[in-house]
């Protein structure tokens, strides 16, 4: 699945199509952040290794950057990697970087003709350099495409990140909410509307602490391996149901 050749079934190509006319007939969240889990489970329950698992994410992270740009998204944020990450087994740890560098070869190509920009946010100094060449090449050269922005949190941390802001505003005034948010690696980034997370955990790991303030969050069971276009259709026509307050009353909301 995910690949060129593959062609879904007739009924699923018209849930699809469905959905999509669906959720474009609404307002769209204009950032929309994922937080991909349930790689491990995915392969555990299926005898394989863990890294089988990774692999088979990597795929549904093609699927669905590809529907989100479809559908029209300005930006797509995933969680691909914590801080927190780094302290996994050294064999795992090696695996997900050794994907990682093979997804920025294999999606090169589908980033430029889509006009995606690709963005990254964390401690990206501490990735080996293999994989930082590789990004960086991307990010050049998909630094002018006018599409949307995809975002890739690697080693990265939501507390790291405040505190980086909070050291660098610092430096040049007093620290208030505007200077901080202008110094967090997410400035210029459309604010956060929907968080997702799947595989049924309900916690936010240390991802977008800071702009996670007022996002809807979606919590789903599936997991990431499993989570392709019609889940991401799924998720945001959960959020189209909802009423965002901002802290005011209903009625304000209504009538403004
Ligand atoms: C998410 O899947 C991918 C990363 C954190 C890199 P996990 O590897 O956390 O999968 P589970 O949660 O163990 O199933
Ligand atoms: C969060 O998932 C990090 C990513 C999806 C990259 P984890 O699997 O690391 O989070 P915990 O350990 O369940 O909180
Ligand atoms: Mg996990």
């Amino acid at each position: 699945m995910g690949g060129a050749c593959y062609k879904p079934p007739v009924a699923e190509m018209d849930l699809l199509s469905w959905m999509e006319s669906r959720v474009r007939a609404r307002t769209l969240p204009r950032h929309v952040a994922i937080i991909m889990d349930g790689n491990g489970r995915w392969a555990e329950t299926r005898g394989r290794s863990r890294v089988e698992g990774h692999r088979e994410g990597s795929r549904s992270v093609r699927s669905v950057t590809r529907e989100a740009r479809k559908i029209g998204l300005e930006a797509l944020t995933l969680y691909a990697f914590s801080s927190q990450n780094w302290g996994r087994p050294d064999e795992e740890v090696g695996a997900l970087m050794q994907l990682l560098a093979e997804y920025l070869d294999s999606e090169r190509a589908e980033i430029m003709d889509n006009r995606i920009r690709l963005h990254t946010i964390g401690e990206t100094g501490r990735l080996p350099g293999f994989v930082r060449e590789r990004l960086e090449s991307v990010r050049a050269a998909s630094a002018g495409n006018d599409g949307m922005v995809l975002t890739l949190a690697l080693s990265y941390g939501g507390q790291e990140e405040i505190v980086q802001a909070a050291q660098a505003a610092a430096r040049v005034g007093p620290v208030e909410a505007d200077a901080l948010e202008a110094h967090l690696w997410t400035a210029g980034l459309p604010p956060l509307d929907l968080l997702v997370r799947t595989s049924g955990e309900r916690r936010i790991s240390n991802f977008l602490l800071w702009q996670a303030a007022y996002a809807e969050m979606v919590f789903v069971e599936t997991l990431w391996p499993d989570f392709r276009e019609t889940d991401l259709l799924g998720a945001i026509a959960d959020f189209q149901q909802r009423e965002r307050r901002f802290g005011l009353t209903a009625a304000q909301v209504t009538s403004g």
